[in-house]
């Protein structure tokens, strides 16, 4: 069941007084308890088309056309107050810079406390007793401790993970994560993972998960629409997708993720046998010494 329809959406900036079209009616629908994957290369509009769902887009840009329908209702026609209760609340954002969800001024503990106060109506001690286990869930180490820094005193990828445990604490219908383990390495990204299809299956959970890495969409993803220059060019089931992408972008894209994965396991092997050769030095170094100790006695 869809739970969430964006039909014919356009968007457009305005820049120096000329009018740029961004996204050109842009398709696609969130079912419950499933993944949609929206992929596509660096600017064709995967931020802007999620944005756009929560109203949350820059002010020199303006949606021209097109629906976001949610529960039948068009969300572009609600009020910035109507839409500030649905965010979150109903709607969560794992947002593609963390530092946009995070205010410095406040503790990252004070921050997601006030989202489990807000969203659970917990207090004291069990609302601290939730935050600990919120950052524990997305593997901040010495949760207890790290509630009390502020956003400056974590490093990229636990600002990530910051924001990704409050998105998590709101028990949203909807979550939308836009590119939200590219700052973490490939064990926390598998645990952060986990822990999104956790709470789809449990909690019915639709996810629009924006990424560019097709690993992650055939492991995670039941449904992709596939992006260019504004357009959605292909929404398939994830598994025909990977069988038989239709359109030819979709076939380059493919083919683009497994050039840049044959890189990879060249240089990988570049390097082992770098390794190698340090080994063997370091065997015929060993080697010396030992010839040298045995002619000595
Ligand atoms: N504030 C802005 N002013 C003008 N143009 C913008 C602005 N933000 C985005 N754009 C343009 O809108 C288009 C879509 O941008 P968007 O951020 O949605 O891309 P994206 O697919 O999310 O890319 P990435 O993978 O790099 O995050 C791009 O051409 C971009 O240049
Ligand atoms: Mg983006």
């Amino acid at each position: 069941m869809s739970v969430l329809k964006v039909k014919n959406l356009n968007l457009g900036f305005t820049v120096e007084n000329d009018f740029h079209q961004a996204l050109f009616d842009v398709n696609f629908s969130l079912e419950k308890g499933q993944t949609l994957a929206l992929v596509g290369e660096s600017g064709c509009g995967k931020t802007m088309s999620a944005m756009s769902i929560l109203n949350l887009i820059p002010k020199t840009a303006k949606i021209t056309g097109g629906e976001v329908l949610y529960n039948g209702e068009n969300l572009l026609d609600r009020t910035q107050k109507e839409m500030s209760k649905i965010r979150g609340g109903k709607i969560a954002l794992i947002p593609q810079d963390p530092m946009t969800s995070l205010n410095p001024l406040y503790t990252v503990g004070d921050q997601l406390l006030e989202v489990i106060r807000k969203h659970k109506g917990l207090r004291g001690k069990e609302a601290q007793k939730q935050a600990i286990e919120a950052f524990e869930a997305v593997q901040i180490p010495d949760a207890k401790n790290r509630l009390n820094n502020y956003p400056h005193q974590f490093s990229g990828g636990m600002k990530q993970r910051a924001v990704i445990a409050m998105a998590l604490a709101t028990d949203a219908e909807i979550l939308i994560a836009d590119e939200p383990t590219t700052a973490l390495d490939v064990t926390i990204q598998a645990q952060i993972m986990k822990l999104l299809n956790d709470i789809k299956q449990n909690n019915q959970t639709a996810i629009l998960l924006i990424t560019h890495d097709l690993a992650l969409v055939s492991e995670n993803a039941q449904q992709i629409a596939v992006m260019y220059a504004g357009r959605i060019v292909e929404q398939a089931n994830a598994k025909d997708f990977f069988i038989n992408p239709n359109h030819p972008y979709s076939n380059q894209f493919r083919q683009k993720i497994r050039q840049s994965l044959k890189l990879y396991k060249g240089s990988r092997r570049r390097f082992l046998k770098k390794l190698t050769d340090v080994v063997l030095i370091r065997d015929a170094v060993f080697a010396g010494i030992f010839a040298k100790y045995r002619f000595r006695n």
